[in-house]
């Protein structure tokens, strides 16, 4: 008679935690993550995101509103990095504007879901590669954006900043939208106890979520206004706006921490626009 195995104990949750995390150990971790949580990712916000809109972050701001690239018009036979772009909405966008987008995304699942989209054909080049060393030539895009992509996710972003104004011709831009940095001292929790101070604003110290065997399996690095402002001038970017999205009345959807409630009060995502001069 075969015996029934034993019935396996539950995978722990991971713990959550603030404490240093490299470079190397950030990526490790998020590349496994976004690989194991593409498909709710997708799931749970593709709608959201449109299959080929630009949207800049939870409040639903778009580039076809805000033209952070330039004109529309202006984009048509641009070549534009998406930096962490997940399955290529913001590419799929610009290409339907005329640029020639490359996608760029650690996570091969995510990546998956943008050909998932393009049933199998994807109409520019998606490309597997962490954004702390592009591997692209000097000079070689007009522009570069970045929609929540790859930068709230690693810990020496002074270096990506380097990479993109390497890869710039002068006169590109680079956009990117991340976290509001204000939120780090607030409880990332979308109702009132979202709204209390809870931690320094100040402590750059990342989030780590860790197995048993204090493997980080996620980590989130934070920076302050003024650390991203020093970081784009030390890689030779000229910020010309810094954008914050107001919570629209039309938006009721949650995600995450984010919501209609917290949105009216504290903002929740910062829009960096910079020019390589
Ligand atoms: C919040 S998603 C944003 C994706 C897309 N712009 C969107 O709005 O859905 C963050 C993306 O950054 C990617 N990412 C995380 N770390 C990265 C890194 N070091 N280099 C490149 N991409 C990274 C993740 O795989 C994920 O697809």
């Amino acid at each position: 008679m075969i015996q029934a195995p034993a019935p396996r104990p539950a995978p722990e949750e991971p713990e959550a935690t603030r404490r240093v995390a490299d470079d190397t150990e950030s990526s490790r971790a998020n590349r496994g993550w976004w690989d194991r949580n593409a498909d709710e990712y997708q799931s749970d916000h593709g709608e959201f995101l449109g299959d080929s809109e630009f949207v800049w972050g939870p409040e639903g701001a778009t580039e076809d509103e805000l033209q952070l690239l330039g004109p529309a018009a202006g984009l048509h036979g641009a070549r534009i990095l998406e930096i962490g772009a997940g399955a290529a909405q913001c590419s799929r966008w610009l290409a339907a504007h005329g640029a020639r987008p490359v996608a760029l995304d650690l996570s091969h699942r995510q990546l998956q879901h943008a050909r998932r989209i393009d049933d199998g054909r994807s109409p520019f080049p998606l490309v597997q590669a962490d954004a702390g060393v592009l591997p692209f030539a000097d000079a070689s895009f007009d522009h570069a954006c970045s929609a929540y992509g790859a930068l709230p996710f690693i810990a020496d972003t002074a270096r990506v900043m380097r990479e993109v104004r390497r890869v710039l011709r002068p006169g590109g831009r680079w956009v990117f939208s991340v976290t509001h940095p204000v939120r780090w001292a607030f409880p990332d929790e979308p109702g009132p106890e979202g709204l209390a101070a809870s931690a320094s604003y100040f402590d750059r110290t990342p989030y780590v979520e860790q197995d048993e065997n204090g493997h980080a399996v996620y980590v989130e690095h934070h920076r302050t206004l003024g650390d991203r402002v020093r970081e784009l001038s030390a890689a030779g970017f000229r910020l010309v706006d810094l954008v914050e999205p107001e919570w629209p009345d039309w938006n009721t959807a949650e995600w995450g921490g984010w919501s209609p409630q917290r949105g009216r009060v504290i903002p929740g995502t910062a829009i960096f626009v910079c020019v390589a001069p």
